[in-house]
């Protein structure tokens, strides 16, 4: 599966450094909500859900952690410990984010306002979504 990472341009200078993130332009939606993770428990795997149609940019701001994406047919880890570093993480894809460093503080960029019914919190309802959506697309002419 095709794994997208933007790396965002870093404006350091002697004083530090500094990343800025503009929507449609550093990536690929417009931003209609912002929430990130932190003092997350050691062991804990968190997400284990799709969504419907929410797009989405993660970024480990501090510390690392790993992403698992399962498009329903091929599963990627993916490690995210850079702050300039964001990951694309499109609707209907599965994801489980795991092995948060005790210093994690996971940012997603989300294209969506929050929508419990947006979820799929159960994978073989994932997995027939993705059925439906194949048949779908395959029946259009
Ligand atoms: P949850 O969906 O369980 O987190 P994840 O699946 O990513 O590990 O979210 C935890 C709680 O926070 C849950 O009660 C819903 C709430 N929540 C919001 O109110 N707004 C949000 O934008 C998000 C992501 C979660």
């Amino acid at each position: 599966m095709q794994i997208t990472k933007y790396t965002f341009p870093i404006h350091g200078d002697d004083r530090g450094q500094l990343v800025a993130i503009e929507e449609l332009r550093d990536i690929p939606f417009s931003i209609r909500r912002v929430y990130y993770m932190y003092s997350t428990v050691q062991g804990v795997t968190r997400g284990y859900h799709a969504h419907k149609s929410l797009e989405q940019i993660l970024i480990c701001v501090h510390g690392s952690c790993k992403i698992r994406l399962d498009d329903g047919m091929e599963k990627e880890e993916v490690l995210l410990d850079k702050p300039y570093e964001g990951l694309y993480v499109s609707n209907v894809v599965w994801r489980e984010m795991f092995d948060f460093s005790p210093d994690a503080v996971l940012m997603v960029l989300a294209s969506e306002l929050y929508d419990e019914a947006d979820y799929i919190r159960n994978y073989d309802q994932f997995l027939e979504f993705i059925h439906k959506e194949q048949i779908y697309t395959s029946g259009q002419t």
